[in-house]
């Protein structure tokens, strides 16, 4: 098997909101397709260890939330490395709700949708739902998944569905962020960066980075 394949399918990079008792819910998700267009219907994949994932199957309705590739990236901090468990991940964006789910507005565009069936793995559900609604916010370029790898030098998680190819894999000694696996590669050494630095992904502070 030639592992490098899976580099060569495409994605886009998206905050999937849900809602469920007043409590609101979401995380990064590169994995959503549109399926058909009549009825207009989408399908994600969702990891069962994900608190969205739960909110997901007992409220029935979810929102995409399409990223711009020039979106301030603590949106994918607070939402792609961070749980909702014990974290209110909306307190420092703006959103409204719609048809049950949060929508953010800093974002490139949303689309609400109704779960209508699910299908299991043993790691993710795939919800495939129907759209209620959709609105575009900017006009801006959105973001790609190999953007988000090769330009912006993100990391996916455990919970995220794709396969890593050789990610953590280097020969030579970097800084990297303990919290989100964003590699230093900026012109100053690290060790002179100011003591304020923070991880631009995910917006530590710069002890959490790692010599490896
Ligand atoms: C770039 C990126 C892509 C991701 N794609 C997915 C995905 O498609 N499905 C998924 O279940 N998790 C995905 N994740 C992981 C979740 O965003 C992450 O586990 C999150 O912390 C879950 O938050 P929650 O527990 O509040 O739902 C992705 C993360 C990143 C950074």
């Amino acid at each position: 098997m030639n592992f490098e394949i899976y580099t060569k399918l495409s994605y886009g990079v998206y905050v999937i909101t849900s809602s469920l008792n007043e409590k609101m819910y979401g995380c990064v998700a590169n994995c959503a397709m549109q399926i058909t267009d009549q009825p207009s219907t989408i399908a994600i994949s969702m990891n069962h260890n994900n608190e969205t994932h739960k909110a997901i199957s007992e409220s029935g309705y979810f929102a995409i939330n399409v990223l711009q590739e020039n979106i301030d990236p603590s949106f994918i901090g607070v939402f792609g490395f961070s749980s909702s468990k014990d974290k209110d991940k909306f307190k420092d964006f703006e959103y409204e709700m719609k048809d049950h789910v949060p929508v953010l507005k800093q974002t490139l565009g949303y689309l609400t949708l109704k779960v209508i069936n699910t299908m299991e793995t043993p790691t993710h559900t795939v919800f495939l739902g129907e759209v209620i609604d959709g609105d575009v916010f900017h006009s801006s370029t959105p973001m790609t998944y190999k953007y988000y790898h090769e330009v912006i030098k993100g990391k996916s998680p455990k919970n995220a569905p794709t396969h890593i190819v050789d990610e953590n894999v280097s020969t030579k000694e970097q800084w990297v962020c303990s919290i989100c696996g964003y590699v230093y590669d900026g012109e100053i050494p690290f060790e002179q960066l100011p003591d304020d630095y923070k991880c631009p992904l995910c917006l530590q502070p710069k002890e959490v980075f790692e010599k490896r």
